[in-house]
């Protein structure tokens, strides 16, 4: 009888300690990828041309080592190997996008690739088949070359373009995919698009990224307004978009005003008009850029005001948050003549510098800091600014250059992340999913394969693009499993 005891009460002492590190049943374990960045097949079949394959075939200088993703991790032929990459991570959720081209190969609706209808059915079934969840992006920085020749993103009939396109996608797969993301960081399409980071590769950042920045707005609106009636009613799915959230925080109080306009400007612009109350731009940075591009001497606003009409088409148009976190920087006023590049390093209209913390470590490139608090306190901040009930983790990760499978650094800035996701839930934040940046190495875009944020290491000199687990996915495994945050694993210094 007392042994009877003792073990019961062994066993529930274990399940109570456990109890403490274990994530929310419902909660989503995942991992992401772009079509872009690891389907190669850049022109299988019918798929036809995108802005990233004009880019890198047409200018490689712009691309650290020269490459291109015209194979990358082939996922177009290895979906299969990819799949049992997921299932041997342990996921409930893998985040994909859909190559606009390749499904539709002249951008329009006019032609619907079988090629590409069937590569995306097969990644879907083959998904739910082992029981793991697709959150499909419809858009991840890959536009049909077609569309930019007529003004891409800064053209405004791109939302009608994007709508039609996304009626194809939900034709398609709606039956199926219950999680979706319009768009993948509009600020990656916007700002660094047309401030020669990303394709379009166009040198306009007065006028090129706000107007872009509109357009972005009203082609997620409008298609979420597409689900929200036609689809929603039968499929029962959610809707939201990506963004991208680095965690800025003043170097001195002084700073918090420039601070809070950073965040208009480099995160508001693309959050403000769909998440809060009132709608539209950002006040401040509004204001702002008013006052900054009539000093540059245009007769209009930079930023293309919204009409009331627009305002309530864009406001409340999300059914969770989709946020994208690597980083965090400190804020501080330039010097005089200090001269800083940007984004990383600062926003040169504003007059302020980021840097890093003394006390934050830093990851390959110094913009990268490791603040893993930085991801609670942007959780804190979205839930307090926009009130927002649900959010899913859409991406994060660690970047580095080391191409061997022992990376410890990643593995524990998984753990430290996880860490502040189990605080925030404890605090009352619904944080219902993370997904991991990335499954496996690829195409790092201007990077090209110079850096890495894998949980697989790929071999891109084997043409069979050999994928190797490495030690954050044997650990990252472990956790979805036990559905807990485990304890880092003795490192094998062998
Ligand atoms: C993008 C990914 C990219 C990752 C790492 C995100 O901004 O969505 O495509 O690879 O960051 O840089």
């Amino acid at each position: 009888m007392a042994i009877t005891y003792l073990l019961v009460f062994c066993l529930a002492a274990t399940a109570c300690s456990c109890q403490e590190n274990k994530f929310p049943p419902w909660f989503l374990f995942g991992a992401a990828s772009a079509s872009y960045q690891i389907e190669g097949g850049w022109n299988a079949h019918d798929k036809g041309e995108s802005t990233w394959d004009r880019l890198v075939h047409t200018n490689p200088a712009a691309i650290e080592d020269g490459s291109n993703g015209d194979v990358a991790c082939d996922s177009y032929h290895l979906w299969m190997r990819d799949i049992e990459m997921a299932e041997e991570l342990g996921l409930t959720l893998y985040r994909f996008s859909i190559s606009w081209p390749r499904l539709l190969p002249t951008g329009y609706p006019n032609i619907i690739s079988e090629d590409g209808k069937n590569y995306y059915n097969n990644l879907i079934d083959g998904l739910l088949e082992k029981g793991i969840e697709p959150l499909v992006t419809m858009y991840h920085f890959d536009l049909p070359q077609s569309l930019q020749d007529l003004g891409g993103w800064a053209n405004p009939l791109i939302i009608d373009w994007y709508v039609d396109y996304a009626r194809v996608v939900f034709s398609l797969y709606a039956d199926r995919v219950k999680l979706w993301l319009t768009l993948n960081e509009p600020f990656g399409i916007c700002d660094a698009g047309y401030n020669l980071q990303h394709a379009p590769y166009l040198n306009n950042t007065d006028f090129g990224r706000f107007m872009c920045n509109k357009n972005v707005m009203l082609a997620h609106a409008k298609t979420w307004r597409v689900y929200d009636e036609e689809y929603k009613p039968l499929y029962h799915g959610k809707v939201s978009l990506s963004t991208l959230f680095i965690w800025y925080e003043p170097a001195t109080p002084e700073d918090q005003e420039l601070t809070d306009l950073v965040i208009e400007h480099w995160e508001g612009r693309y959050v403000h008009p769909i998440f809060s109350k009132e709608g539209g731009w950002p006040p401040a940075i509004e204001k702002f850029l008013l006052e900054d591009g009539k000093k540059k001497g245009y007769p209009n606003p930079l930023l293309p005001p919204f009409t009331d009409e627009e305002k309530e088409l864009v406001r409340g148009t999300y059914d969770f948050y989709g946020l994208n976190h690597y980083s965090s920087r400190l804020v501080r006023k330039a010097k005089p003549g200090e001269v800083f590049s940007w984004p990383y390093y600062g926003s040169p209209e504003l007059g302020v510098v980021f840097e890093n913390h003394p006390d934050w470590k830093q990851a390959a490139l110094n913009w990268f800091a490791l603040y893993p608090e930085g991801l609670l306190h942007q959780l804190r901040w979205l839930k307090k600014t926009y009130g927002v009930e649900e959010i899913l983790i859409t991406e994060n990760g660690y970047m580095d250059s080391y191409k061997g499978t022992d990376d410890w650094e990643r593995l524990g800035y998984i753990r430290d992340n996880l860490e502040q996701v189990q605080l925030a839930l404890q605090e009352g934040i619904n944080v219902t999913g993370y997904t991991h940046w990335t499954l496996m190495d690829n195409f790092e875009w201007t990077s090209g394969y110079t850096v890495n944020f894998g949980l697989y290491a790929v071999d891109f000199s084997d043409p069979n693009r050999t994928r190797t687990p490495r030690e954050s996915a044997k650990y990252y495994s472990q956790v979805t499993r036990a559905h807990a945050l485990l304890p880092l694993p003795p490192r094998d210094e062998a």
